[in-house]
């Protein structure tokens, strides 16, 4: 497995790529979710393909006062997780491999990125979008991988591939769960005992909207929101049902609405959906 620390040296690789890359884009601290991922990306590469993942802890999608600095870096265990799942290439650039101090380019998605967590962490779609064309270009896959836990990360990333001609397959992972339901998310580990205990309310929530077959969007967001609350620690970021695909809001549930929430447990903020037809 080869460890590549800088731009250069990472974009040198990618010049003349002789085998099917694909990526999956991290910010580290591995877990099930990613191994999922990572597995993923070797069914799409093939045998004789590459699996490559990048870790970076991009300071460009934490908003000011989030978790930018607590944010988990175990790198000799995300080492291993790699090591154990095959993985050909690491890129693991430090901050000043990605970003000059005077940097003033920064690529946006101004549609899909206004909505949901777009309305509760201003700039953090830019972030991304602008982290993720970087690592496109500094290793030139075919394919890349990102999970659908981020629903709206990963909407955006496919709007920005389109609409920017990024020769590039996006891939969904479906998400990996606790055995209770929770989403696997490396935030999970600022929970505390009682927040983790409360968590899976917000999967028992989207479960019991998805079987309700209840039409009216409002009806169920009362009751999503009922149930969450149910939870003394939950505190509801927002609840709201809107397209799989615009993400504009919907009145009527139909094919592909989707159910997106996000809740605060303390300072860790959880988010999580499910597709309601
Ligand atoms: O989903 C993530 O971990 C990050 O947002 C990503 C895609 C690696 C960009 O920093």
């Amino acid at each position: 497995m080869k460890i590549v620390t800088t731009a250069a040296e990472m974009q040198a690789l990618s010049c003349r790529p002789e085998h099917r890359r694909v990526l999956v884009p991290t910010m580290g601290a591995l877990h099930a979710g990613h191994v999922s991922l990572v597995r993923l990306a070797r069914e799409n590469a093939g045998a004789g393909g590459e699996v490559a993942v990048s870790i970076f802890v991009n300071p460009l999608q934490f908003e000011p006062g989030s978790d930018f600095s607590r944010y988990p870096r175990p790198e000799t265990a995300d080492e291993e997780v790699c090591r154990a799942e095959g993985v050909d290439l690491i890129f693991r650039p430090a901050p000043n491999e990605m970003y000059f101090d005077d940097r003033s380019t920064f690529v946006e998605e101004t549609a899909l990125s206004e909505q949901l967590c777009g309305r509760s962490r201003p700039g953090h779609f830019r972030g991304v979008c602008t982290v993720v064309t970087k690592l496109f270009h500094l290793l030139a896959p075919d394919a890349a991988v990102f999970g659908e836990k981020d629903f709206q990360q990963l909407a955006i990333v496919r709007r920005m591939v389109r609409d920017l001609d990024f020769p590039i397959d996006i891939l969904a992972g479906p998400t990996v769960r606790e055995a209770d339901g929770l989403a696997l998310s490396s935030r999970n580990q600022y929970l505390s005992a009682p927040e983790r205990a409360q968590a899976p309310v917000i999967r028992t929530a989207l479960l019991e909207a998805a079987a309700s077959h209840e039409k009216s969007a409002e009806k169920v967001l009362v009751s999503v929101r009922k149930k969450i609350e149910s939870a003394s620690l939950a505190q509801i970021d927002y609840a709201e049902i809107v397209g799989a695909d615009d993400l504009q809001p919907r009145l009527t549930i139909g094919p592909r609405s989707l159910l997106a929430v996000a809740v605060f447990f303390g300072r860790t903020r959880l988010i999580d959906n499910i597709l309601l037809e």
